[in-house]
């Protein structure tokens, strides 16, 4: 097992990864919450991870998908905590991928004003990114992630064990979340996917939540630095927006569309003098050893990304990315729409991203 210790002053949690760490949630339990005589648990059918919180505990259902981080399931949530009797020095236990964790920890921030919860990761994605550094949050019909809250987890779960029922697209998703940590890690960049993905399992989760870890304890709500950990997403939730539209025909996990934005930021840092042809082929060099296509999805519209880009709560007024640069990657604001709109055309001309 490794631990990674998320390093937040009074807030300070850790990380436990390694195969059959959920058996240890008892444990972690009694040392966390220590107040705690009962325990809900939320999760999704389909998840299939049994936990003992080492506590009288009521069960949670929620439906899956997106959907399920709504105001209304954190209502539901939030009153089934209450009928159950739960209080504000008990916990509430999150067990599933990244739509659990977020709407749960949002749930556990707002019950009583603020209930302690611990977060069990059982997708790739959730273990390296989403079940750790306290943003929570639900949708609403006018954005993704637009009502939430920084609440830190007591603790978090990974266990590398219940990652073999998760399905292949979902291991994707996670994987594009990982080349984007390949590009972060101080001591990972250049040879650094193949040096991430020379590790076992447990251990690549480990390097991306130590550098996440690192992320978050110097910058918890999100000013520059923490921006770092968007990498790849300015395009990514643009592409998402536009699957989420009624008309909407893409149908790409998360970290597919990160793996797409991470190569498109590429071009646009070389665009904007930051990085030469060496970069950009790095880029599609990393997101093809994680074994994802970077090519811009056919059938979406680029001046409707851009749309959507200057959209993003991320972006503020103009459009800001972060970028590669001489000095590694960093937030750049002001980028104008032209450049923006000039390299996903030269995207759509350079199709040779292998999208099966
Ligand atoms: N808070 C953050 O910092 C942060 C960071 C990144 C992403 N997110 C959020 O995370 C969400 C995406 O998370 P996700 O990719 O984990 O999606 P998800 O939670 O929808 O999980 C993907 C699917 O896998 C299933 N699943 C999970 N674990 C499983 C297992 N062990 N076996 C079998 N099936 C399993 C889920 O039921 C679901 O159907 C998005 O809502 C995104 O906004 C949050
Ligand atoms: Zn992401």
């Amino acid at each position: 097992m490794t631990v990674v210790p998320v390093e937040l002053g009074e807030r300070r949690y850790e990380v436990l990864i390694g195969d059959g760490v959920r058996h240890q949630l008892a444990d972690v339990v009694a040392e966390t919450v220590p107040g705690a005589i009962r325990a809900a648990v939320v999760t999704q059918a389909g998840i299939g991870v049994e936990v003992d919180p080492g506590l009288p505990v009521e069960r949670f259902t929620v439906p899956g998908g997106e959907d399920a981080k709504s105001l209304a399931v954190v209502e539901h949530l939030c009153r089934g905590f209450a009928r159950s009797g739960l209080s504000r020095s008990d916990v509430v236990i999150a067990v599933g991928g990244g739509v659990v964790t977020d709407l749960t920890g949002f749930a556990a921030a707002s019950f009583q004003r603020g209930t302690s919860y611990v977060n069990v990761a059982t997708s790739l994605l959730a273990q390296v990114d989403a079940a750790v550094g306290g943003k929570t949050g639900v949708n609403i019909p006018e954005g993704k992630n637009l009502v939430g809250a920084f609440w830190q987890p007591r603790a978090v779960l990974c266990d590398t064990e219940v990652l073999a029922t998760l399905p292949p697209r979902e291991w994707a998703s996670g994987r594009g979340e990982m080349a984007k940590y390949a590009f972060l890690g101080t001591g990972l960049a250049g040879g650094a996917a193949s040096s991430l993905l020379g590790q076992p399992l447990a251990e690549q989760v480990a390097t991306c939540v130590a550098i996440k870890a690192d992320v978050v304890a110097s910058d918890e709500r999100e000013g520059d630095r923490r921006m770092l950990l968007n990498y790849g997403h300015t395009l990514a939730h643009a592409l998402e927006a536009s699957a989420f539209e009624p008309t909407g025909t893409l149908d790409l996990r998360h970290g597919e569309a990160v793996a797409v934005g991470l190569v498109f930021a590429a071009l646009l840092a070389r665009r904007l003098g930051r990085i030469g042809d060496e970069g950009v082929e790095r880029h599609r060099q990393v997101v093809g050893e994680f074994d994802l296509p970077w090519s811009l999805p056919a059938g979406v519209e680029p001046e409707r990304l851009v749309s959507f880009m200057a959209r993003d709560k991320k972006a503020h007024h103009d459009l800001t990315f972060v970028l590669d640069g001489p000095d590694g990657v960093e937030v750049v604001r002001g980028v104008g729409a032209d450049d923006v709109l000039a390299t996903l055309a030269e995207m759509r001309a350079s199709e040779t991203g292998d999208r099966p």
